[in-house]
């Protein structure tokens, strides 16, 4: 499919889904320029561009795979969380545009069904609102709890891609940003304002499985916020545990 075709597919199904390229481009991190261009087919010849269209075509295709009743589904369900009014307007569209609501949570471990990601982010969130609840964990922000557990693992929003070719998600090659942790948190800090705690708690929530170079770090994180070591924990309890 050449750069007409797909520029062609992608605005019959933005105009479908009643998305305008304001939206579109906000999702993308692209100028309303650039998208119109990307529509016209005069795609730039650099390697993002060409990702973020493929990733954005297969978002806006997924209805006709069978993937947008889950996506949907997701999106919808964020919105069922009192918690959620303390995000941007335009983020939760950023998130399904990203793939937040119909990604695995891996490859080939926990949740790597479509919508995992979002599976297990809810497990997660639902075990530190529970463990706040049970044990009188206290938090800068009422929020942090939900926010926290909803977010640590938004990196892979962008781990993940949907191969137009092959129908399957694989490790996205074309990563600017490495990292796990630390790369939820910079991608969470375009949108959202983070309080402290909440930095560690998603910086630090692998815990100790990490490079052993980390723990010193990890260790003062715990001490500093003592909910870095029940995000770690209520990760590995979604994971491990419940399986989600
Ligand atoms: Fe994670
Ligand atoms: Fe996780």
């Amino acid at each position: 499919m050449n750069n007409k075709e797909i520029g062609k597919k992608l605005k019959d199904l933005r105009e479908e889904m009643k998305l305008s390229v304001a939206q579109v481009a906000y999702a993308v991190d692209e100028s309303i320029e650039e998208v119109e261009l990307w529509e016209n087919g005069e795609l730039s010849c650099y390697g993002d561009a060409k990702r973020k269209l493929e990733f954005l075509y297969n978002h806006i295709r997924q209805h006709l795979e069978g993937l947008e009743k889950i996506n949907e589904a997701n999106y919808c369900d964020f919105f069922n969380y009192p918690e959620c009014v303390s995000v941007p307007d335009d983020f939760p569209l950023w998130l399904k545009a990203h793939g937040f609501f119909c990604a695995p949570a891996s490859i080939g471990h926990h949740s790597k069904q479509p919508g995992g990601l979002y599976a297990h982010s809810l497990a997660v969130a639902n075990e530190l609102k529970k463990y706040t609840r049970k044990l009188g964990l206290q938090w800068f922000d009422k929020d942090s709890a939900w926010r926290v557990g909803m977010f640590h693992d938004l990196c892979k929003t962008d781990d993940y891609i949907l191969s137009w070719s092959e129908g399957s998600w694989s490790w996205n090659k074309n990563q600017t940003l490495h990292g796990h942790g630390d790369k939820s948190v910079i991608m969470l800090q375009q949108h959202i304002e983070l309080t402290e705690e909440e930095v560690a708690c998603i910086r630090y929530h692998m815990g100790a499985f990490t490079d052993k170079s980390e723990w010193e770090y990890y260790g003062n994180a715990i001490e500093r916020f003592p909910n870095v070591l029940y995000t770690h924990t209520a990760d590995m309890h979604a994971s491990r545990i419940l399986g989600v």
